[in-house]
C-alpha cells in the first residue's frame, strides 16, 4: 500500500505542463475500438484507469501498446463479445464500451455496474437510448445482455438530463449506425468534444458537438488515425489549487483556458489572479484568499463537480465563509471528514457544505475516499502546517499522471512511500 508524506506549507513556485485529459482519453481509447485500422493517441496521460482501458481494449480483441504518453491501438477480429467482470471493476467508467461494442458488433454482454464511491450511479439513460436505436437489453443476475438483431439504426434522442457518459455511448452507438441520429439536451463537456474530434477525425460524420444539439450521420465505417488528446482541466485545476493553498505562482503550459472559465471566475472571487494566453495560463494565488459566496456544482460550462473537493480544501483557509452545493451527485462530500481532521471548519447539511476559513491547517492521518478527494486531501496537506501522511492513493493515481513529480518541480515537500 503506497502512501505519500507530506510536508506543508512550503510556497509552489514553477511550470507544469499539463497532462492529457482522462475524460477523453477513456472514451477515445473505446472509440479505437470501432477502427479498423491502427490508431495513435497521443498525449495519453499514464493513468491506472488507461492502462485498466487498455486491457478492456485487448480483452476484445484490440492490441494497445503504451510508449510513454502515446498509446497505439491494433484492431483485430474481435471473437469476444463478453467484457469480463473483473475488467469491469476495475475502472468505474467501463460502461462507456457498451456503445462501441454495440457498434461493432451489434452485441455486448457486461456485468451491471455497481454502486461507486459517489453514491449510485445508475445508467438507465444510456440503455432507454440504446433501446430506441434498435438494441434489446435483457438484465440477469447483474449481468446485461445487449443485442442489435438487425443492426443498429439512428434514432432522435433526448436526454432527461445531459450525462457525460450516456452522450458518449450515444455518439459511440450511433456513428456506425444506419441512417440519421439526433441528440437533444447533450452532454456540452469539452471531453465531449474531444471525443467528436478523434471520431471525425477517423472518418465519422458529427456535428453540434459542445451545443446541446448533436447530429449524427451513420458512415459504414471508420479508418484509423493520429489523435491528440486535449489537456486535463481538472489537474490543471489541480495545480492551481495546490498553489493557492501554499500561496504560490504557476504558469501552466499545454493548458486549454477556454474550457476552464467557470474555474477561472472562482479562482479569481478568491483574489487570485489568472491571466491566459492561448494554450498559456498564469496564475497567482495572492494571500489571504477571500471566501467564495457560493458555488454549486453544475454540467458544463458550470462548475464541475470534479473540482469541487479541491477548491473546498483551498476555501478551509479562506476569509469567511464560503458555500458549496453538489447538485450532480449524492455522495460527493466524504473528503470532509478528513479535511475537518485537518483543522477544517465545515459544515455539511444535505447537498450543501458550508465552509468557514480558519487561519490555518495542521497535518494528520488522512486517506483518500475516491479521486477528487483523494486530491484535496493532497491539496489540504501541501498547504497545512507540520506533516501529512495520506494513504489509499491508488484513488489519486486513477487520475493523476506521477502527481509528486509534478508538485515536487514546485517545490513541495512529497515523497511516494
Ligand atoms: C463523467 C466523468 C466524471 C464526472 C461526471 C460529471 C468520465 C470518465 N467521468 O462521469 O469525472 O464527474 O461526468 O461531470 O468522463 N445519471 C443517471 N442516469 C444515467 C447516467 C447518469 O441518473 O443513465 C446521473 C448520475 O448518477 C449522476 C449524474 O447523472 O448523478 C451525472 O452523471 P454523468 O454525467 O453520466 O457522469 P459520468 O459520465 O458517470
Amino acid at each position: 500500500m503506497q502512501k505519500f508524506v507530506i510536508h506543508g506549507g512550503r510556497r509552489l513556485e514553477g511550470e507544469v505542463t499539463v497532462q492529457g485529459a482522462k475524460n477523453s482519453a477513456l472514451p477515445i481509447l473505446a472509440a479505437a475500438l470501432l477502427c479498423e485500422e491502427p490508431c495513435e493517441l497521443q498525449n495519453c496521460p499514464r493513468l491506472s484507469d488507461v492502462y485498466a482501458a487498455c486491457r478492456i481494449l485487448s480483452s476484445l480483441g484490440c492490441r494497445c501498446s503504451v510508449s510513454g504518453h502515446t498509446v497505439r491501438t491494433q484492431p483485430g477480429p474481435v471473437e469476444e463479445t463478453w467484457i469480463p467482470e473483473h475488467l469491469m471493476q476495475e475502472m468505474r467508467s467501463s460502461i462507456i464500451f457498451l456503445g462501441a461494442m454495440l457498434g461493432r458488433t451489434g452485441a455486448c454482454t457486461l456485468g451491471y455496474p455497481g454502486g461507486c464511491e459517489l453514491g449510485p450511479r445508475p445508467i438507465d439513460l444510456h440503455l432507454s437510448a440504446l433501446r430506441r436505436m434498435g438494441v434489446r437489453i435483457r438484465e440477469e443476475g447483474g449481468v446485461l445482455r445487449c443485442i442489435a438483431p438487425g443492426g443498429l439504426h439512428g434514432a432522435k434522442i433526448h436526454l432527461q438530463f445531459p450525462s457525460v457518459g450516456a452522450t458518449e455511448n450515444i455518439l459511440l452507438a450511433a456513428v456506425l449506425a444506419q441512417g440519421e441520429t439526433l441528440l437533444t439536451n447533450a452532454a456540452r463537456e469539452p471531453e465531449i468534444t474531444d471525443l467528436a474530434g478523434f471520431l471525425r477525425a477517423a472518418g465519422a460524420r458529427i456535428e453540434g458537438d459542445g451545443s446541446s444539439t448533436v447530429y449524427v450521420e451513420g458512415v459504414k465505417s471508420l479508418h484509423g488515425c493520429t489523435y491528440r488528446i486535449m489537456p486535463d482541466r481538472i489537474a490543471a485545476a489541480t495545480w492551481m489549487a495546490a498553489a493557492a493553498a501554499c500561496g504560490g505562482e504557476l504558469v501552466l503550459r499545454g493548458a486549454a483556458p477556454s474550457g476552464m472559465e467557470s474555474l477561472l471566475d472562482v479562482f479569481e472571487q478568491m483574489h487570485c489572479r489568472v491571466r491566459t494566453e492561448q494554450d498559456i495560463l498564469r496564475f497567482h494565488a495572492v494571500q489571504p484568499l477571500h471566501a467564495v459566496r457560493f458555488v454549486r456544482t453544475m454540467p458544463y460550462p458550470g462548475f464541475p463537480t470534479d473540482a469541487q473537493a479541491i477548491v473546498m480544501a483551498v476555501l478551509c483557509t479562506a476569509r469567511g465563509t464560503s458555500l458549496m452545493e453538489e447538485t450532480i451527485f449524492e455522495n460527493r462530500f466524504r473528503h470532509v471528514d478528513a479535511l475537518t481532521r485537518m483543522g477544517a471548519d465545515i459544515r455539511v447539511a444535505g447537498r450543501v457544505a458550508s465552509v468557514h476559513g480558519v487561519p490555518a491547517l495542521h497535518g494528520a492521518q488522512v486517506a483518500a475516499t475516491d479521486l477528487r478527494g483523494g486530491a484535496a486531501m493532497l491539496t489540504a496537506a501541501l498547504g497545512a502546517q507540520g506533516e501529512t501522511v495520506l494513504s489509499e492513493i491508488s484513488h489519486i493515481d486513477r487520475g493523476y499522471d506521477a502527481p509528486e513529480e509534478v508538485l515536487r518541480s514546485l517545490g513541495a515537500d512529497i515523497e511516494r512511500v
